[in-house]
């Protein structure tokens, strides 16, 4: 079934929502190992704006970060040529494929998604029913394009699992259709917490502007988040569940070196608080350096990435239809 068969190479799809400023817990979790894997993948980076709007977004702010995201891929390494960067609704088969996923999918198995739970619970002035069906589009996002690897970060696991599902069930209904898709975790980084919370994931829509560094931090700002993340009483640096302020920091130090915690406590062991928030904070503004330099010049040429999403939204379109036909001759619509 995978095209990777016929010799060719195996095909990943992600993706990140244009809501709110990236974090370094999206950074960590996907685009930084998007960008290592890029060579060795047929690779789709979709900018997932269809997803955004379950929430409430101000129009013409949606459109800015969109051009933004799609800018922040490429300032992060990802080639918009060997790679299909895109906006998801230029891509009109994500939304077709999502309705008739909606029919291969139950209630039940949506109820269960914690994130909508999550998510529900912090809005309820708007408990829509897209964000109630958001993870079958984000099954369409995966099966159209008939993905071999899907790499995310660990909040994403319970939206792949069902995917799977839902990929496995149309396939035993017809006949093999989908490639049934993998998730691909960091070994480092598939979940980066809030500095200010330290049990819960670092979120763009963290009320505290203090729990998360986005990617477009200044340097400053990104030293005094790191200074003022909440660690604990015990004074003492160990890589610990029970200790979670100061592991999440030893973690996002190793995002930048490559280390293990046990490589990165060689260093740390003996140290203070101070010297582990001074060595991350410097590594934090290292690597986001680069990143934000090439941002800036790309953000300024709007012909230039506009051009990246009109090219690369037809090649994504040209795949996607080859799924999309076939489906919709499965389910028996005259094509
Ligand atoms: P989103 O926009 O919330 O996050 C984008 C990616 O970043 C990862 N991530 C994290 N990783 C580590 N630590 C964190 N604190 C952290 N926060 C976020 C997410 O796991 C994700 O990989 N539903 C998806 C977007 C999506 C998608 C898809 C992804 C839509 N369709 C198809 C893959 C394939 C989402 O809301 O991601």
């Amino acid at each position: 079934m995978s095209e990777s068969i016929n010799n060719k190479k195996p095909r990943i799809f992600s993706g990140i929502q244009p809501s709110g400023n990236i974090t370094i817990g999206n950074y960590y979790g996907a685009l930084k190992n998007w960008v290592a894997m890029q060579d060795e993948y047929e690779a789709l980076f979709c900018v997932v704006d269809l997803h955004a709007i379950t929430l409430k977004q101000e129009p013409g702010k949606l459109r800015a970060k969109t051009r933004e995201l799609i800018a922040l891929y490429i300032a992060a390494g990802l080639d918009p040529v060997t790679n299909i960067i895109y906006p998801q609704s230029h891509v009109r088969q994500h939304a077709e494929l999502s309705w008739i996923l909606n029919c291969f999918t139950y209630m039940g198995e949506l109820n269960r998604m914690t994130q909508f739970k999550d998510k529900s619970s912090k809005n309820e002035a708007n408990i829509n029913a897209g964000l109630y069906t958001y993870p079958v589009l984000m099954a369409a996002d995966i099966l159209l394009f008939q993905t071999d690897i899907v790499p995310i970060g660990d909040d994403q696991k319970q939206h792949l699992e069902l995917t799977r599902d839902i990929a496995q069930r149309f396939n035993h209904t017809y006949s093999d259709t989908f490639v049934v898709p993998e998730a691909f975790f960091g070994k480092v980084g598939a979940r980066i917490k809030s500095l200010q919370e330290p049990t819960a994931k670092m979120s763009k829509s963290d009320a505290n502007p203090n729990g998360a560094i986005a990617l477009l931090d200044e340097p400053n700002v990104i030293t005094n988040k790191i200074k003022r993340a909440v660690t604990d009483s015990v004074g003492e640096i160990n890589y610990t569940d029970k200790q979670p302020g100061v592991k999440n920091l030893i973690d996002i130090y190793c995002c930048k070196t490559g280390e293990t915690a046990e490589q990165a406590m060689n260093k740390f062991e003996g140290q203070n608080y101070g010297f582990l928030k001074k060595e991350v904070a410097e590594a934090t503004v290292e690597e986001l350096r680069p990143v934000q330099e090439k941002f800036y010049q790309l953000i300024k040429d709007k012909k230039y990435l506009d051009e990246i999403i009109k090219t690369n939204s037809e090649k994504a379109s040209y795949i996607a239809e080859k799924t999309l036909r076939k489906v919709k001759k499965k389910v028996g619509f005259i094509i």
